[in-house]
């Protein structure tokens, strides 16, 4: 469904639309999408189209296979995308990709197929980071001005906010990220990843029904998933664990997965509330702008709700069309850079799988 959004821009409005085809690729999911930015300086949505790459429960993604199903899957994407937006290649003013960070392989199918266009319709390539694309598209969807962002998905755990032409990172998680806690613990439950797994945890844990402890791991700015992850999986060992859940309601002692999904997601949502806290209190923030797949988690809105109403402040989110990782985000801030001059020469276009946020230069903002 097309979104239209206004706000105010630092960049010169433009004397004729602009539009821009992004690409994204750095995990499982295939996405394509098609941004407008008018005279006026709105964005409109004209397509966002996406493809998922769906392992079998008990089972991840490898990069190999992932990049296998981005190949095959690449033109009919692209190709729904333009006709969904009624517009051709060549109406494009630029092809943004992503650059990074992200698992390799399925990186460099998505580059290739973004250098391939650019050479076949004499298209300029704009190189983006997939944090600032969901940071960007975040902003766009929510009209959050300057919100402190939390940046929580299978492959990042950040707390972020702007400062002088650039995302700083707060807080951030020292091994694994949330998402990919949340995905790595599905798996031991063989929760299926359809839709995803941790929609799956999501819906489970309305059902968990004791709050089990678990370590609380937050050092100062920072959290560790890894010790947490090792303690809610020893449930499973426990001689009180039922992994069909409650089969006779006379035992009151007993651990049901929908239990370990509760308090995985208590605990964790927790931790991550309070870095969040501790960011907006430190730059005086009172908005909170929630990105990335664990993004959608109602559960983790609803607690950063309750914390951010208490400070006087507000939450904005997205839902599953943008919080999920999409090709509209980078067409987004793809085209942020674009119309600031920056564009990527095809000799520079390679992938690369660490990229951190901080280090985008982003001109595009006062
Ligand atoms: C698609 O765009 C063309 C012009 O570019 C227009 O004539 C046509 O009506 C559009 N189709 C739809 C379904 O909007
Ligand atoms: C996991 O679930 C699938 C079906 O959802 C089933 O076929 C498989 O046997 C299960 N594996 C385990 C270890 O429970």
């Amino acid at each position: 469904m097309p979104g239209r959004t206004k706000r105010k821009s630092p960049l010169k409005a433009p004397d004729r639309p602009y539009l821009a085809l992004g690409l994204e690729g750095s995990a499982n999911k295939l996405g394509a999408g098609i941004i407008k930015h008018a005279e006026d300086g709105s964005a409109t949505v004209l397509s966002n189209i996406r493809h998922t790459y769906i392992t079998p429960p008990g089972e991840g993604f490898q990069p190999r296979d992932t990049a296998l199903h981005h190949r095959e899957w690449a033109l009919k994407v692209i190709d729904d995308c333009l006709k969904q937006a009624n517009v051709s290649m060549h109406d494009m003013d630029c092809i943004c990709f992503t650059k990074g960070p992200g698992m390799g392989a399925p990186l460099q199918s998505v580059a290739l197929v973004a250098r391939t266009l650019s050479l076949l319709y004499d298209k300029p390539l704009v190189g983006v980071n997939h944090c600032v694309g969901h940071i960007e598209m975040g902003r766009e969807i929510t009209g959050a001005q300057n919100p402190v962002v939390l940046y929580v998905s299978g492959g990042n755990t950040q707390v972020i906010a702007y400062s002088r032409q650039c995302y700083r990172i707060f807080g951030e998680t020292l091994d694994i990220a949330v998402g990919n806690c949340l995905d790595r613990f599905a798996r031991v439950i063989n929760l299926s990843n359809d839709p995803s797994p941790g929609y799956n945890i999501e819906q489970e844990a309305k059902k968990g029904k004791r709050l089990l402890p678990i370590p609380y791991a937050t050092k100062g700015m920072d959290i560790s998933l890894s010790g947490i992850l090792t303690s809610i999986e020893a449930y499973t060992f426990d001689k009180r664990y039922r992994p069909e859940g409650v089969a006779d309601s006379s035992e009151d002692d007993i651990i049901t997965p929908a239990d370990l999904c509760f308090s995985l997601q208590e605990t964790v949502f927790a931790m991550l509330v309070e870095i969040t806290e501790r960011a907006m209190a430190h730059i005086g923030s009172k908005e909170v702008l929630i990105v990335g797949g664990v993004g959608c988690n109602e559960r983790l809105q609803e607690m950063m709700g309750i914390m951010a109403a208490e400070r006087h402040g507000q939450i904005f989110a997205t839902d599953e069309r943008f919080c999920i990782d999409n090709g509209i985000m980078i067409a987004q801030a793809g085209l942020l850079g674009f119309r600031m001059g920056y564009s990527t020469p095809l000799t520079k276009s390679t992938c690369t799988q660490r990229f951190r946020t901080d280090q985008v230069h982003v001109t595009w903002r006062t």
